[in-house]
């Protein structure tokens, strides 16, 4: 965002004279009626009053690296290398450019909008300017692929959480981790692996979307919603839940690390959309009722025939209305 300093001079929606903005910024006041101009063209409401100045009409909700990292938890704080751009293809794309930079440091990239964003199976997510969330993070576990399993279901219960912690209520998980309020999708996540860094080391870069502000979604085809429209009365700032986010995950890995999924397996059950439903997966091959995961993730189909497992990444699960 070309506009993001004068911005944020006029974010406290007071007025501001042209004078007092050209100062602060160093620039001539024509330099300041120009970002003006470029400002409200990308899509920023300023109101030009007369002899006084320029006031920001429209809510905006900046990232800020600084109020994003004291919003991390203490403890994770010197343990991330943060970075907040202004935007990127996909932010998970960026964390594996960003590579394995030979510290212990774990790369955190959240990005204002995101020209290629990308979902699960192949799909585009949308990611317009200043309205959403789009981090991603590489974590690394140690003892290959196989330890992983479950994964992607523990960072679901954690981004769950974490939105529930800062006001959100009644958040659901749609296998494998989708997360959903009031029956609409209001964010996902993206997990992809490395090859092994070195023997054993695998990293898992875990890229979450979640709808913030968002107002309509071209080309979105199923029910959404956003922190906006599900709750009512709460101004929702991205970096409190940036910070909320990448604290869960971080604890959420390290607690996966030391006990295992069974550890998360009834939190995620306790959150799933699907129980009890009727379901088909397969393209509709196998139909059944919605019964929640197993020991090692997969989602269980109460069938004719018995309990049908369903493998992660394998299928999509539908409700049968
Ligand atoms: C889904 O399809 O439900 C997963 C969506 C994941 C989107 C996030 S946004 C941040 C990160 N960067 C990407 O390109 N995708 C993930």
């Amino acid at each position: 965002m070309k506009s993001k300093v004068l911005i944020s001079l006029l974010s406290d929606g007071r007025v501001h004279s042209g004078e007092s903005l050209a100062a602060k910024m160093g620039v001539s006041r024509t330099a300041i009626w120009k970002q003006i101009r470029r400002a409200m063209e990308e899509g920023f409401v300023i109101d030009t009053i007369r002899g006084r100045g320029y006031q920001l009409v429209s809510d905006v909700d900046l990232l800020d690296f600084d109020d994003i990292l004291s919003s991390v938890a203490e403890e994770y704080r010197s343990a991330i290398s943060l970075r907040v751009l202004d935007e990127v293809d996909s932010t998970n794309a960026e964390v594996v450019r960003a590579g394995h930079s030979g510290t212990h440091d774990i790369p955190v990239v959240i990005a204002d909008c995101q020209t290629a964003g990308r979902g699960r199976r192949g799909r585009n997510w949308s990611s317009p300017r200043g309205e959403n969330l789009y981090l991603s993070l590489g974590l690394t576990f140690d003892g290959g692929f196989s330890v992983l399993d479950g994964l992607s279901l523990v960072l679901g219960v954690a981004v769950a959480d974490a939105l529930e912690g800062l006001g959100a209520r009644e958040i659901g998980l749609k296998w494998p981790n989708d997360i959903f309020i009031e029956r609409a999708k209001l964010g996902g996540i993206l997990i992809e692996l490395q090859g092994e860094l070195q023997e054993g080391v695998v990293q898992v870069i875990c890229g979450i979307g979640i709808n913030v502000h968002m107002k309509s979604a071209e080309g979105v085809d199923q029910a959404w919603s956003s922190l906006d429209q599900a709750v009512s009365g709460q101004q929702w700032c991205r970096n409190e839940i940036a910070g909320a986010l990448i604290s869960a995950v971080l604890n959420a890995a390290d607690v996966f690390t030391r006990f295992g999924f069974g550890h998360f397996r009834e939190a995620w059950q306790q959150r799933d959309i699907f129980q009890g439903k009727p379901i088909a997966a397969r393209g509709g091959e196998i139909s059944g009722i919605g019964a929640g995961i197993d020991e090692t993730g997969n989602y269980l189909l109460d069938t004719d025939t018995g309990l049908v497992p369903v493998r992660a990444g394998e299928i999509s699960l539908r409700e049968v209305l």
